[in-house]
């Protein structure tokens, strides 16, 4: 037996019994003949002692042991003459009788402490010994909670966990495929999943009523703090089902998340907010509503004062900063040339303090008295010591993007965005398609599987432009503070509905057939009106942590070039793996 205890067990009322422990050695320091050893496993450290009156082949051993060596100890647990009570076993120690080295390790690359003295990089490269580390443990364990969790609530609603194929033809969710060539099927290649969704509906019409998985999904995209290329979704259909049905399960999943992981108890029904009033209030489809400085429309007011560049505009939109009447002019600068960075992408900013005395001070004085600016910020209900922000443009969607962003920042600089808060909300109502000027043509809001209202079937079917941009989806996304947790959709579940999406998409019958032949065909088979969506299980990992990185919550994550450093992948192969699946690379 390697050990009788774990390193976080044993207690004072243990004291006296002889007990085993194994683990790794934290640390080791000598103090007045006497030698201590920290011992760390998964579960906590136990302090051991070497008395100098131990034997000598005992206090040699001891005296060659160092960091990150796994050693076996056994002893007899004693009180602690100093306790420790920022430790669980801070009360007792091991004064051991044997030692056995069940490993030697090197001197690991950076410290293995809470703050480690190493770098991301180096982190990564060694990625199993950033492991052994509080924080990226403790990761792993909420999301080891976190996804059992969600398997007990789902299994007591009678969802079936159901696997689905990874080698698959290509999933339309809007990303770049990562492509698998075929050996059997030369000049062939299989896609990964973006995400299960059309097997999942296969999944519906085989009758499977509820499923679920916890899925990993392949995305070739570029990569942020909450983007990696591959990535797990908690994916879930059902079958007759309204959105209503729908949202009411999965609040309930999250709120059971909330409740039995983080011991928050959410009473009230998460908020619901439609698309268009989040785009206008918030700049955004997925607002931290933590904080308000909602966006406000200026354009009829601030219109016809002379001033060109808004006089040009064909929307004029402002938000209200609390308390930041009193930015500086560098400070103003600054924001200034922040917003126009290519990310954000203004052309400029224009501010007006609501100052603290009751004067009024803008960078647009010359065209507005102070009593025009006033009925701005009576407006927008803004207070004394406000600084308003606005912004104009063409594109009012554009503007309010931008005013979206800008919000965002205020908030991060003003230390609105407490990672404690959760406000969690549902945005619906969402746009069946979006034109995009540049291809001239509809994409799919959600995806092409996503069913128009049944209200607005007409307009599904006219040929105009601004009818089809009018139609509506029952589709949904859940969000926290700011960030898309997931979404989904009630699903076209007719074939000839189906066909008219496509149709609509601009993507012809031939291609249809090709790419989605079985789907449609299986709708003919008695596909039951179905819906579901797909939480990203990492983020909610991330925002239950307490952290935007998702990478922190991945065991062997990519790095932002895609590479996992650890293993140094992606890799060339070699020619005959080359030449037996009929490839050749071009050099560039
Ligand atoms: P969607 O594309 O919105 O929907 O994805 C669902 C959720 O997955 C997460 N997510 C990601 N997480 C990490 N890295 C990525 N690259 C990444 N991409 C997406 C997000 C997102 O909300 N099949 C549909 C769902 C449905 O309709 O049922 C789908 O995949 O949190």
């Amino acid at each position: 037996m390697y050990r009788s205890h774990t390193c976080n067990e044993l207690r004072i009322e243990n004291v006296g019994q002889e007990v085993r422990l194994a683990g790794w050695v934290q640390k080791s320091r000598k103090l007045g003949g006497m030698t201590f050893i920290d011992l760390r496993d998964r579960y906590g450290i136990t302090q051991l002692v070497i008395d100098a009156q131990a034997n000598q082949e005992l206090l040699d051993l001891v005296s060659n042991i160092g960091r990150e060596y796994v050693i076996q100890a056994i002893g007899e647990v004693i009180e602690r003459a100093s306790k420790n009570p920022k430790m669980d076993t801070g009360d007792i120690e091991i004064k051991v009788s044997h030692i056995n080295i069940l490993n030697s390790s090197v001197t690991p690359p950076f410290t293995i402490e809470d703050e480690s003295d190493g770098g991301e990089n180096i982190r990564a490269k060694f990625r199993y010994l950033d492991i052994r580390r509080n924080p990226v443990k403790n990761a792993l364990i909420l999301r080891h909670k976190l996804a059992h969790e969600i398997r007990n609530y789902l299994d007591a609603l009678g969802f079936l966990e159901i696997e689905t194929p990874y080698l698959i033809k290509s999933t339309p969710e809007g990303a770049r495929d990562f492509v698998v060539p075929s050996r059997v099927n030369p000049g062939q290649f299989y896609a990964l999943p973006q995400s299960p969704q059309t097997f999942k509906q296969l999944l519906m019409v085989g009758g499977c009523d509820r499923y679920f998985q916890i899925v990993r999904c392949f995305r070739d995209e570029d990569l942020r703090a909450d983007r990696q290329p591959e990535f797990t979704q908690i994916d879930c259909e059902m079958s007759f089902v309204d959105q209503e049905d729908i949202l009411n399960t999965f609040e309930g999943m999250m709120l059971s998340l909330f409740k039995n992981v983080l011991g928050i108890d959410i009473k009230e029904n998460i908020p619901r907010m439609s698309w268009y009033e989040a785009m206008d209030k918030y700049g955004s489809d997925k607002p931290d509503i933590r904080f308000d400085m909602l966006i406000f429309e200026l354009t009829q007011l601030a219109k016809g004062k002379g001033f060109s560049v808004l006089d040009s505009a064909n929307y004029i939109g402002a938000i209200a900063v609390p308390n930041a009447a009193d930015y500086t002019r560098k400070q103003l600068d600054e924001i200034t040339e922040w917003v126009k960075r290519p990310q954000v992408g203004a052309k400029g900013l224009i501010y007006i303090k609501l100052n603290n005395d009751g004067s009024i001070k803008s960078s647009i004085d010359k065209f507005y008295s102070a009593e025009d600016l006033q009925s701005w910020a009576e407006h927008m209900g803004a207070k004394k010591g406000d600084l308003l922000l606005v912004m104009s443009g063409d594109n009012k969607r554009k503007v309010q993007n931008m005013l979206g962003v800008l919000r965002l920042e205020m908030a991060n600089r003003l230390g609105l965005r407490n990672p404690k808060v959760f406000a969690p909300l549902w945005i619906v109502d969402f746009p069946l398609v979006e034109w995009d000027e540049e291809t001239q043509r509809f994409y799919a809001m959600h995806h092409p599987f996503t069913a128009p209202k049944p209200e607005h079937m007409d307009l599904f079917y006219s040929n105009k432009k601004e009818d089809l941009e009018r139609v509506s989806a029952n589709a949904y996304d859940f969000v926290l503070n700011g960030s898309e947790l997931g979404g989904g959709s009630i699903r076209i579940h007719n074939s000839e509905v189906q066909k008219r999406m496509f149709e609509v998409l601009g993507i012809g019958k031939e291609e249809a057939e090709e790419k989605f032949g079985f789907i449609i065909n299986a709708f003919t088979y008695g596909a039951p009106p179905h819906g579901g969506l797909a939480f990203g299980f990492d983020r909610i990992c991330s925002l239950f942590g307490g952290s935007d990185s998702i990478r922190d919550y991945i065991a062997f994550p990519k790095n932002n070039q895609a590479r996992d450093v650890m293993i140094d992948s992606p890799s060339k192969i070699d020619n005959i793996q080359l030449e037996e699946l009929g490839l050749k690379i071009e050099s560039k």
